[in-house]
Order: structure tokens, then C-alpha cells, then sequence
């Protein structure tokens, strides 16, 4: 009897020592919001030369291939992310590839360039934000 309630008293124990636990470990992740956060950054920076109109080509050139790059980091970022969410990745990743490739040199274009890079951020927070 006295065995079977010492069990029993580990298995609680285990059960309400295991939620917090997990809960810090989710915590001590960075990753996810460090990325979002600089991704954001890019963007905010990116906005803001449209609205002072000061595109210059090199400085949005710079901006948009760290936004590629970080793009690249989302799958590692997010471990155990369902297809669906690894799909908005992808089409976030192709929208700043080819923005990479316009190679934006005014702001009419960067505008342009961008489009579909907030479409691809909105849908996927759209869904999983
Ligand atoms: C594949 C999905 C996905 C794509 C694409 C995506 N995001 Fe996110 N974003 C998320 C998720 C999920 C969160 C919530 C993260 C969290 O709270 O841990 C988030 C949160 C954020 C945040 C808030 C971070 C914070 O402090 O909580 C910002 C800013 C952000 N994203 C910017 C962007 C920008 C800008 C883009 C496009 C260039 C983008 N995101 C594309 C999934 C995505």
C-alpha cells in the first residue's frame, strides 16, 4: 500500500513538474521572436525609406538580402512547424528572392518589390501569429 502511494506520489509529482519545465525550455527559445524581431527591423526600414522617398539601390539591396538570408533561418527557427507554415516560408523566400532580383533602384520599384513580400509575412501571421 505505502509503495503503491509513493508511485502514486511520483507520478503527480512528474505530471506537475513536467508543464513548467517545458513551459521554461519554450521560454529559454529565443530563436522564433530573435528572427521575427530582425525580419521586422528590415521591413521597418525598408518602409521607412519608401515613406522619406529615399530608395537608394545599394541601401535596399543590403536590407533586402539580409531579409533573404534570415528568410532561410524560418524552418530552423520554427522546430516541428507544420508543411503548411514551411509552405508561407517558401513563398516568403521566392517573394525576396525575386526582389533581390529586381534589384530596386527608386522607390516606385521597391514599392513594387515589396508587394508581395508583406503578402507572403500577412498570410502566414494571418494564420499562425
Ligand atoms: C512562415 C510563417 C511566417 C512568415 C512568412 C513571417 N512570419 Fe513573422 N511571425 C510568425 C510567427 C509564428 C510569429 C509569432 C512568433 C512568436 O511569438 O514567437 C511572428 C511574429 C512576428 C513579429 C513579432 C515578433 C514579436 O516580437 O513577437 C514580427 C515583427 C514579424 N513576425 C515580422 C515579420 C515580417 C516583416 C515578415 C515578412 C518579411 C514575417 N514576419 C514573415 C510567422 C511568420
Amino acid at each position: 500500500m505505502r509503495a503503491a502511494l509513493l508511485i502514486l506520489l511520483g507520478l503527480v509529482i512528474g505530471v506537475i513538474g513536467t508543464v513548467p519545465v517545458m513551459n521554461a525550455l519554450d521560454a529559454r527559445n529565443p530563436m522564433p521572436k530573435a528572427v521575427m524581431t530582425t525580419m521586422g527591423f528590415h521591413m521597418h526600414q525598408l518602409q521607412g525609406a519608401l515613406k522619406a522617398q529615399r530608395c537608394e539601390g545599394a541601401v535596399v539591396q543590403e536590407q533586402l538580402q539580409h531579409m533573404q538570408v534570415i528568410a532561410s533561418d524560418i524552418p530552423n527557427a520554427f522546430p516541428g512547424a507544420p508543411q503548411p507554415f514551411l509552405d508561407h516560408a517558401a513563398k516568403l523566400r521566392s517573394a525576396l528572392q525575386s526582389a533581390v532580383q529586381a534589384a530596386p533602384t527608386d522607390c516606385p520599384s521597391l514599392a513594387a518589390a515589396l508587394k508581395p513580400v508583406g503578402a507572403a509575412c500577412q498570410d502566414c501571421h494571418r494564420e499562425y501569429r
